[in-house]
């Protein structure tokens, strides 16, 4: 059994409005889908990694906010296992960001006692990104804040396949009966075992789809959809987020006010 670092209980509306913002409830998972960054760089007659790029500080931009917010975790797609197929120039420059990224702002992320996950097949990607990857993860690995969590290289098919597999080998071995089968049990053998369900999904660019993110653990998460590419995302765009996260009456199928 994996014990999970948080509960999946939401605090409750009448908290005190948190200090920084006076926002309120805050979501204690947020999960984002960054997307738009090729079209920001198009609009701007640059290359598609200048997009990239750009997208890159706004990880920063908002890894900082949503820490100062007292988010707990932070869940970026930063790479799927879709987008191999993109123009090898392309992919490389992908996977030299984390790099640059963690060669830059890691001295920063400590500071700010935040810790560096990944999700994703770690050992598919190249060298050169395990390395930065798994030095970022090692010290940052005691600290306490906001758990930065990259979806590098993942695919939730790949990852809900792969908890399957796991269960049907523990169940012929005799370690799981049948019946063990539960919610609880595949949760458990997915990748974010250890952290709660995300509370708040952002899409950023238009798109309105999953493409392949979550899709077990998003079960009962409140969606949000933004026009703003993900290059121009920014603290007032996490803060109107949470705003619509807080109106929402999340009920996980029962009725409002209305228990057994
Ligand atoms: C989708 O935009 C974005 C990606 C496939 C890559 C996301 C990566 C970053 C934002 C930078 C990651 C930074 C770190 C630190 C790992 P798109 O290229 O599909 O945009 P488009 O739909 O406008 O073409």
């Amino acid at each position: 059994m994996f014990k999970k670092l948080f509960s999946q209980k939401q605090s409750q509306p009448d908290e005190a409005d948190h200090p920084l913002t006076g926002l309120g409830l805050i979501p204690e998972h947020i999960a984002i889908i960054m997307d738009g960054n090729g079209r920001w760089a198009t609009k701007r007659s640059l290359p598609r990694i200048a997009g990239h790029h750009e997208g890159m500080k706004t990880v920063r931009k908002i890894t900082r906010h949503a820490n100062d917010l007292g988010v707990k975790v932070l869940t970026l797609y930063a790479f799927s296992t879709e987008n191999w197929t993109r123009p090898k120039k392309e992919v490389e420059f992908l996977m030299r960001l984390p790099e640059e990224f963690l060669g830059t702002y890691l001295p920063e992320l400590v500071e700010r006692n935040v810790r560096v996950q990944i999700m994703g097949d770690f050992d598919s990607l190249p060298t050169h990104t395990q390395r930065a990857v798994q030095k970022a993860m090692d010290e940052t690995k005691d600290n306490t804040g906001l758990i930065l969590n990259f979806a590098l290289n993942y695919g939730s098919r790949a990852e809900i396949v792969q908890a399957m597999k796991a269960i049907a080998h523990a169940v012929k071995q005799g370690k799981l009966e049948p019946e063990d089968v539960t919610d609880q049990c595949i949760a458990e053998h997915l990748m974010t075992k250890h952290l709660m369900e995300p509370d708040l999904l952002i899409r950023t660019s238009g798109e309105v789809r999953l493409s392949n993110f979550m899709l077990w653990q998003l079960a009962y998460t409140e969606f949000w959809f933004t026009d703003v590419l993900w290059p121009d995302f920014d603290e007032a765009c996490l803060n109107e987020a949470i705003q619509v996260f807080q109106k929402r009456n999340r009920r996980y199928g029962g009725l409002e006010g209305e228990s057994k």
